[in-house]
């Protein structure tokens, strides 16, 4: 028998998506989950981007420019001057989302055994991402008690090696909604550039700020031009996760030239959803400030609900849409399985993702879970409530 490689044997399971069978059982049976496992918004995509797919004449569909249409990308280029990340059109690549983005930029940066240096909890893929591309991840803890605020510089220094290639960051993060201050960044911005590292922002939330924080982008930092790289996508912008358009930028040419080369091979990002995405930019500011009120909302509703539960703790998130909260059980992953399996009130259940799957440091985080509160405010007032009566009937 033709033998799979190791490489593909170490591909980690997703830990958002191992427990879809348990929830596809789930509604075999009838029954009806919460999903508060997974960062797809319920927000409406904005009817722009919809209008210009549906109204479009085309007779061929084409492949595109690799790097994405020109027409787009100076478009995102004018989007970015508004954000204060001031970039011109070559500097960017459109990618089939920020997924690719980010497979583009290890596969640029890292020869097979280079290690990343990433905050952990991180976002899960990532550790599929470095692992396609022979990267090692070492993490580098931050902690619940802060909020999962940046872990002090000699904790990363600590951890360079001639190995290391780069800082990977997500900011605000996925899943620990950490918004990163300037003084952090700062920070960050010294440290790479004392060791000649690559830092590599994962932006693709940077519109979720609350509280009238600022987010600040990596590309913003003077003087860091060669080294900073952004990850950003429609996905979650616009609540356009199933367009798959992402993008790649870089003031840093080489850099720019070798994820050409990455964006060639695979010819160019979907063209429909490149037409959806450039119509996305004239989006109104009332849908972002409707959308933040909304998250906003959504955000203090969820977090005063798990306060209120006995045993819950949560570390407050002040940007995109997800929150680690501490349970009153030894391991989340046999309680989010449970809960899908056992558990229901009125055949209604929850769905959460178990948080170790966002730690690459063994055992840790196992009492832990990743909520997205990505779902109405009766929804998740309810899905609260099914936790609540979940943990006093859960014997784990
Ligand atoms: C932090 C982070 N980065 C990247 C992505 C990838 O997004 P996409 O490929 O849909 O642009 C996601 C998706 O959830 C994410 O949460």
């Amino acid at each position: 028998m033709p033998r799979i490689s190791n490489k593909g044997q170490s591909m980690p399971e997703s830990p958002i998506r191992k427990l879809v069978p348990y929830a596809e059982a789930a509604i075999k049976k009838g029954r009806t989950i919460y999903q508060l496992n997974i960062g797809q918004p319920d927000i409406k995509t904005p009817a722009k981007a919809l209008a210009a797919v549906k109204n479009n004449d085309i007779e061929v569909l084409s492949y595109s420019h690799s790097a994405g249409f020109e027409s787009y990308r100076t478009k995102l280029a004018a989007y970015y001057r508004k954000h204060d990340i001031n970039i011109s059109a070559n500097e960017l690549i459109i990618t089939t989302g920020g997924s690719e983005a980010l497979m583009f930029t290890m596969g640029s940066i890292c020869d097979a055994g280079d290690e990343v240096i990433i905050p952990e909890p991180f976002y899960a893929n990532y550790n599929g991402f470095a692992t396609a591309s022979g990267v090692t991840v070492v993490p580098v803890k931050s902690k619940f008690e802060d909020s999962f605020a940046l872990p002090p510089i000699s904790e990363f220094e600590k951890l360079i090696t001639p190995k290391t290639k780069a800082i990977l960051i997500c900011n605000p993060g996925n899943p620990t909604g950490y918004l990163y201050t300037k003084e952090e960044i700062d920070q960050l911005a010294e440290v790479v550039k004392k060791h000649d590292l690559f830092i590599v922002a994962d932006e693709v939330y940077r519109e979720f700020a609350y509280d009238g924080a600022q987010h600040h982008s990596i590309m913003s930092v003077p003087g860091l031009e060669q080294n900073a790289i952004m990850i950003d996508s429609v996905s979650k912008r616009y609540s356009m996760c199933g367009a798959r358009i992402g993008c790649v930028v870089s003031k840093n040419e080489d850099f720019m030239a070798t994820a050409m080369k990455f964006a060639q091979a695979r010819l160019s990002p979907p063209t429909f959803a490149q037409i959806a995405s450039e119509a996305a930019l004239d989006t109104e500011q009332e849908y972002f400030d409707e959308v933040i009120e909304e998250y906003t909302s959504r955000r203090n509703t969820l977090v005063q609900g798990l306060e209120q539960i006995k045993g819950v703790r949560v570390a407050n998130p002040k940007g995109a849409f997800y929150c680690i909260a501490e349970l009153p059980v030894a391991d989340a992953e046999a309680f989010a399985k449970w809960l899908l399996e056992s558990f229901e009130i009125d055949n209604e259940t929850i769905m959460v993702a178990p948080a170790a799957g966002f730690y690459s440091t063994p055992n840790t985080g196992k009492n832990q879970v990743r909520i997205a509160y990505v779902l109405k405010k009766e929804n998740l007032l309810r899905a609260i409530e099914l936790l609540k009566e979940a943990l006093k009937q859960y014997k784990g």
